[in-house]
């Protein structure tokens, strides 16, 4: 797995939290952004949208994660995820999966007062369900 430089990790931590703004959480009232870095260098972003029928409700990173994808990129080199808990707040299990799906990439938890704590899809969700899984039927 290819680390981010600190330039790379600043930007995607600011594209982050410049879209956990844009959240739509009014039933929380838990903001959350997410910036995910393609191989070709460009950031997506995505926030946390909620619903009134709660369930429906999705989070940031898997937001960032389709508006990447539906750019036609699917190869990243890290994601950035704001919140306003401290120590930041790591991501749930599903959003876990959902980045497992595209590999093993550099993760930064940040939160509002610049803490930032460096992890990896893989150290999130080790031994995951995998796409290569699913050829290993016997
Ligand atoms: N949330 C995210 O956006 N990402 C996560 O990884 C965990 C939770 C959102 C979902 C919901 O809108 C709010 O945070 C509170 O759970």
């Amino acid at each position: 797995m290819k680390p981010m430089n600190r330039e790379q990790i600043d930007t995607l931590v600011a594209a982050a939290r410049r879209v956990r703004e844009k959240a739509h959480a009014p039933y929380s009232g838990y903001r959350v952004g997410a910036a995910i870095l393609t191989a070709d260098g460009e950031i997506f972003t995505g926030c946390n949208v909620e619903n009134a029928s709660y369930g429906l409700s999705v989070c940031a990173e898997r937001n960032a994660v389709a508006a990447a994808v539906a750019s036609g990129r699917s190869s990243f080199e890290g994601v950035a995820i704001v919140t306003s808990s401290s120590p930041a707040a790591s991501p749930c299990g599903a959003c876990r999966q959902v980045l497992a799906e595209f590999g093993d990439f550099p993760v930064v938890l940040a939160d509002l007062d610049g803490d930032r704590r460096m992890t990896s899809v893989r150290e999130l969700l080790p031994d995951a369900f995998l796409p290569e899984t699913l050829s290993r039927e016997s």
